[in-house]
């Protein structure tokens, strides 16, 4: 099977990447990441990937006039390298309409609660696990889903649950759910990169 060239968009520390690196080395994922591309100087990220030997890149948000002109940035250098997948693992932007286009079903997205609650602008980080204490939901759990031009709408791939506890913090409960983001990103990239996922409106099938 050839190998699926990957493309990871960014924002900050980067344990999502990783868990899709360490895959990829594994053999689990058919696939090698290619490109990292960060949008702040200090991400963490960067320094991951080039522990790992991969093209990481800087695109400085705050240097381009808008989102048009960072996608555009990117669009470039994920094409330069024949990606297949983009995914988006902690990436708190949001990317234009035309790089969405351009890439049609092939970005991934994972977001720290089940989806479709929890999800939508302003909806990151630990304002999400926030919300979700706010709410009293008994569970929550992460989400891996194709980005269409709405924020969290697009085709959910696989989700994971766990408890939430009387006594969790935004901290304690992001904890618990980043745990099975490690686990279940990397499985949806399997997936993806072994051709398994086929979209049939808001669902996804997985070919067995
Ligand atoms: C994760 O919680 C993910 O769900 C959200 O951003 C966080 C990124 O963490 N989209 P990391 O940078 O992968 O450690």
């Amino acid at each position: 099977m050839k190998k699926c060239k990957i493309g990871v968009l960014a924002t900050g520390g980067g344990t999502n990447l990783q868990a899709i690196i360490d895959a990829c080395e594994s053999g689990m994922i058919p696939g090698e990441v290619v490109v990292v591309i960060a949008n702040k100087k200090d991400a963490y990220v960067l320094e991951r990937a080039k522990k790992h030997n991969i093209d990481s890149i800087l695109i400085d948000r705050s240097k381009c006039r808008n989102m048009k002109e960072f996608s555009d940035k990117a669009a470039l250098e994920l094409n330069n390298r024949s990606v297949d997948l983009v995914c988006l693992a902690g990436f708190l932007l949001k990317l234009a309409p035309s790089f969405i286009a351009e890439f049609g079903n092939r970005i991934l997205n994972i977001h720290p609660a089940l989806l479709p609650a929890f999800g939508g602008e302003g909806m990151y980080g630990h304002h999400v696990h926030e919300a979700v204490l706010k709410s009293g939901a008994r569970f929550s759990g992460p989400t891996v889903h194709f980005v269409d031009e709405e924020y969290d709408k697009g085709a959910i791939i696989l989700q994971d649950v766990v408890p939430v506890m009387d006594n969790d913090t935004p901290e304690s409960l992001h904890k618990r759910v980043l745990e099975k983001e490690h686990i279940i990103f990397p499985k949806a990239v399997k997936y993806f990169c072994e051709n398994k996922l086929v979209i049939s409106g808001k669902r996804v099938i997985i070919k067995e």
